[in-house]
């Protein structure tokens, strides 16, 4: 199975713990090891906005912050192939095309962010579309997709399931209004119900939850499914 997962730098890296660290490299080694071709897209997380805000007070323009916030995913990503040793990218691929390569040739192929004005939601997607990915998993903060932003409506419910252009429904409002926190950014949602992706968002704090989610598609996040879906067929024993 081809799988692209993308981690958000609060998850991998809310502080600097070489053992956290470590533990999420070791998921990625179990579902390398069971077969899965991999790719995965690394977040900023708290690092990045650090280094927004501080380079926002000194008068950087919106394309200058978000090439320091590409820098801090790069940081993080390289945190990450320290951690999978021989098995990774030597360093974060910096285009698709690089980053496809790497998967073809075997190697758990890992990327940052790309261009100004998205987040890695997006490149996870295109790289996730880019590779004819089977499955793509955000494994974020968020336990899954809200109805409304559980941060704010206590009566907020969570989706076992749902569509890409339900997914897109959900997120579009959240990218008008500053401040409110989508799962996924729009342009991600976009590319996931254009391409019909299978993706998963769930709670990725505890990386034995990515095992699951990948090897048996057992999670308690949020399932996007497009419509007439089968199952990957390593869940379904059809290999
Ligand atoms: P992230 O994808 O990490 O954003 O990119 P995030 O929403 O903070 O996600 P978490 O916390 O890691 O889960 C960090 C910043 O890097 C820039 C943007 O400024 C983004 O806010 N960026 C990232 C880009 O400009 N282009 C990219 O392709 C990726």
């Amino acid at each position: 199975m081809r799988v692209v997962v993308s981690i958000g730098g609060s998850v991998l890296a809310p502080d600097l713990d070489p053992d956290r660290v470590a533990a999420h490299a070791d998921a990625l080694e179990r579902l390398a090891a069971d077969g899965c071709e991999l790719g995965v897209v690394v977040g900023g997380g708290g690092i990045a906005r650090e280094y927004i805000g501080a380079a926002r007070e000194l008068g950087a323009n919106e394309v200058q912050l978000d090439r320091l916030g590409i820098g801090t995913t790069r940081l993080n990503a390289r945190l990450l192939i320290a951690a999978l040793g021989e098995r990774a990218t030597l360093s974060p691929a910096e285009e698709y095309d690089e980053a496809a390569a790497a998967l073809r040739r075997g190697e758990v192929s890992i990327m940052g962010g790309v261009m100004p004005g998205q987040t890695t939601d997006a490149v996870a997607a295109a790289f996730a579309e880019a590779v004819d990915a089977d499955l793509l998993v955000y494994a974020t903060s968020a336990d899954g997709v809200y109805d409304a932003d559980p941060n704010v409506h206590d009566d907020a419910s969570q989706y076992a399931e749902m569509t890409p252009s339900e997914l897109v429904d959900i997120v579009l409002p959240m990218s008008r209004n500053a401040g409110a926190s989508a799962p996924v950014d729009l342009l991600a949602a976009k590319l996931i119900d254009r391409a019909g992706i299978r993706s998963v968002v769930l709670d990725g704090t505890d990386p034995a939850v990515l095992v699951d989610a990948v090897l048996r598609g057992e999670h308690t996040g949020t399932d996007v499914v497009p419509d007439g879906a089968g199952e990957p067929s390593d869940w379904t024993g059809e290999r």
